[in-house]
């Protein structure tokens, strides 16, 4: 977590009144480039949601996963036993005593144990076992004073199906919850994750363009930024503050976008306390900065692009809408002016396509790109001049 969350109270706002809802009819996605705060907004709804008397479950979701669908639903058992297993239900068990059968109240909570024992002797498909289960615990814990449950599951888009293997664990759990919403069961999905999240649950259920309200953060606004680099100094006894032009080079180098604004901060902050120790005046080292910044964000990702791939990645870098979105059009037009051996449009479709799998290159969902990595293209830049 950072000292000092800054912005985002729109988006809290939303939650809460997501929150609100009897009937889920939305459920949300929290989406944005790596770094813009998704997952330390997503903790910080988890106090809210428990202040407003729902349960909070969740973990970091992996592609072991959404393997198949027996592991989504072991998933969600775990998870939902940690809510349960505090839950005491009462069972009429047959005792043989002797030669004589007795049947006796016992009382037992509905434990990991139980939850797997209701979804082993639920017949049918995973999801007919798995809403059981749900439809199960609902029966138990509306009598608990709670609004519901939400799922929250971070790094969501490492969801997929597998059709090779027939497996559909991403459907699977798209069935179950829309199934149970229906049924009125106030159980509330948080899937937060990079920008393909949203386009794969589409591209899995169609009903779920419905399902989601989206939450696309993206960098903050420049007073916003200011309270990020500000606040955590206000703290008493910081040995560090910082002035006005300091503050604005570092919301110009970071772009608003968080992580930047800490990976910044915490460099200035150290270098300034090495100069306050022997006695000299700080500044922001920005050169010096901006060259971590490359070696230790950027380079790596840099280098897994082919000579060919960097080529194209540097045409886009050059649009003068590179920061935003672009299309292949864009692309193809520039490269014919700047380049000897310009992109056709299907090598620049297919070269776009893979730069997506390698994490790069985000298409949207109306065909547009973008890059996938915030401020990569002014880090283009710098390489272009560099070279040069
Ligand atoms: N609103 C904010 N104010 C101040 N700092 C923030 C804010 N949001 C995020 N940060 C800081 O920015 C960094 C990135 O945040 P976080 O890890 O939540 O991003 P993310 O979107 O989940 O990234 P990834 O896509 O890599 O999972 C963290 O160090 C966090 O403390
Ligand atoms: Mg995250």
């Amino acid at each position: 977590m950072p000292p000092y969350l800054a912005g985002r109270g729109q988006e809290s706002s939303e939650f809460r009144r997501l929150l609100k809802q009897t009937t889920i009819l939305e459920n949300l996605v929290l989406t944005g480039l790596r770094g813009t705060g998704k997952t330390v907004l997503l903790e910080t709804f988890k106090p809210i949601a428990i202040r407003e008397e729902w349960y909070w479950i969740g973990t970091d979701l992996s592609e072991s996963t959404s393997v198949s669908e027996e592991n989504m639903a072991l998933r969600l058992l775990t998870d939902l036993s940690v809510i349960t297993a505090g839950i005491v239900v009462k069972t009429d068990k047959q005792l043989n005593i002797g030669f004589s059968i007795e049947s006796k109240e016992v009382r037992r909570t509905l434990n990991f144990a139980a939850l797997r024992e209701i979804y082993n002797q639920t017949p049918g498909l995973v999801a007919d076992k798995l809403k059981h289960v749900l439809e199960t615990v609902w029966k138990y814990i509306q009598n608990v004073d709670r609004r519901g449950i939400v799922f929250a599951y971070d790094e969501a888009q490492t969801l997929s199906d597998h059709a090779d293997d027939q497996q559909y664990p991403l459907s699977l759990l798209l069935d179950v919850f829309q199934s149970i919403q229906k049924k009125d069961i106030p159980f509330m999905l948080v899937l937060t994750g990079l920008p393909t999240l949203f386009p794969k649950l589409v591209e899995a259920r169609t009903f779920a363009e419905r399902m989601f309200h989206i939450m696309f953060l993206t960098h903050l606004k420049e007073p916003d930024s200011r309270d990020a680099i500000i606040k955590p100094t206000e703290q008493e006894k910081c040995p560090v503050k910082f002035g006005e032009s300091s503050v604005n080079a570092i919301i110009n180098i970071s772009g608003g976008y968080p992580y930047f604004i800490q990976f910044i901060c915490r460099e200035v902050f150290d270098v300034w306390l090495q100069k306050l120790d022997i006695g000299e005046k700080p500044a922001v080292p920005m050169d010096e900065i901006i060259r971590k910044l490359d070696s230790d964000f950027f380079a790596g990702r840099w280098s897994r692009a082919t000579d060919r791939q960097r080529e194209l990645l540097s045409v886009a870098a050059r649009l003068e809408n590179s920061g935003e979105e672009f299309t292949v059009q864009e692309i193809v037009e520039r490269s014919k002016q700047e380049l000897k051996n310009p992109f056709s449009s299907s090598h620049a479709n297919q070269m776009l396509s893979s730069l997506g799998n390698a994490g790069l290159i985000y298409k949207n969902r109306h065909g547009k790109y973008s890059f996938a990595v915030p401020l990569l293209d002014k880090f283009i830049i710098r390489q272009l001049e560099q070279n040069q």
